[in-house]
């Protein structure tokens, strides 16, 4: 029995080196003999922001694209865009019913994006955001979620469901685990190292797009936020450096101990540059790879579309399932 991974990822204007080393990179690594993964392109959970729905339509396009491009194999994995699988929607209301206010008021998501959004738009959706998440994860019967820090409690919140519904109402879902990488799991703003890198840092030099430019991706290292020490090493009062070799290890797929070997008896200069030029290395085949597949709309559409149906049988199955289960 090949286990089941499931992981989505909202469709945004420029991915960024973080959502590649922490969550992409890892999805295409994780296609085995022994795995069998889903991967959706999560724009349902983009609406708990107010979208202009042209650019969102367009770029779930790209994220599928860009998806293939790092990767992601449309004949060992389904890749597919949420909103295309109803089921999700419909899981997420009987799963509504079982989550209690309580919980979703203590996601730390939540509070951070309600107290961050002074005014009207607080939604309902952003509220109950974790709900769907977990149909996401538990309509697949999945065993292993990859997925960010920032994004274990939602997860746990997705345990703690299917364990109370399991317990209401019989067997019904399997109880997933976390997976997240040793290394890498978190890469910071290259400005601001206490900060997670993120494609909505008003300052561009905090974050590398996975579409920057060889050139802009290396000028970016080199402004690269360090300290005043001059010593290369993985400490918790050196985060800049510490992120620099944090990306450098993951890309190497090497442990931080070696990547600190790497650079012994270098400066920060040297660091900089080295950590750049393997960014570009590694990143030159995907966008290579993107503007080929976006260039080739048809297929892109055509795997999306095997993606939908594969994801639909076996989701209904689960929500039948479920659907028995309670009543309808
Ligand atoms: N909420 C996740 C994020 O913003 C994306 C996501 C949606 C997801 N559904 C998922 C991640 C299911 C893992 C599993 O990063």
């Amino acid at each position: 029995m090949k286990k089941i991974v499931l992981s989505g990822i909202q469709p945004s204007g420029s991915l960024t080196l973080g959502n590649y080393v922490g969550a992409v990179r890892n999805w295409s690594l994780l296609q085995s003999d022994e795995t069998y993964c889903y991967y959706c392109v999560a724009d349902m959970h983009a609406i708990t922001v107010r979208q202009d729905p042209v650019e969102l339509r367009r770029r779930s396009f790209e994220t599928a694209a860009l998806l293939l491009a790092a990767g992601i194999d449309p004949n060992r994995s389904t890749l597919f865009i949420q909103s295309q699988v109803p089921q999700h929607a419909q899981l997420a209301w009987a799963l509504c019913c079982n989550t209690y206010m309580g919980e979703l008021s203590r996601m730390t998501q939540f509070k951070d994006k309600s107290a961050s959004k002074s005014d009207e738009n607080i939604n309902a959706g952003l509220f109950t955001y974790p709900v769907l998440m977990a149909a996401d994860i538990l309509i697949y019967q999945s065993d292993y979620v990859p997925v960010g820090v920032d994004q274990k409690q939602h997860l746990e919140l997705a345990r703690d469901i299917a364990v109370r519904f399991n317990n209401a109402f019989g067997e019904v879902f399997k109880v997933p685990e976390p997976y997240i990488p040793r290394v890498g799991a978190k890469i910071m703003s290259l400005q601001n190292p206490e900060k997670k890198m993120s494609k909505s840092d008003p300052n561009p030099n905090g974050f590398v797009a996975i579409m920057d430019e060889p050139d802009v991706i290396m000028k970016k290292f080199k402004r690269a936020v360090t300290d005043s020490e001059s010593l290369i090493a993985y400490r918790e009062d050196k985060l800049g450096v510490s992120n620099l070799l944090t990306i450098y290890a993951t890309i190497k797929e090497k442990s931080i101990d070696e990547a600190v070997k790497d650079f012994e008896g270098m400066g920060y200069g040297n660091l900089k540059v080295v950590v750049a030029e393997a960014v570009i290395e590694e990143l030159s085949p995907i966008q290579t790879a993107y503007k080929q597949y976006l260039a080739n709309p048809d297929y892109i559409n055509e795997v999306l579309e095997k993606g939908r149906k594969q994801a639909e049988t076996a989701a209904q199955k689960t929500l039948n399932a479920v659907y028995e289960k309670i009543g309808f």
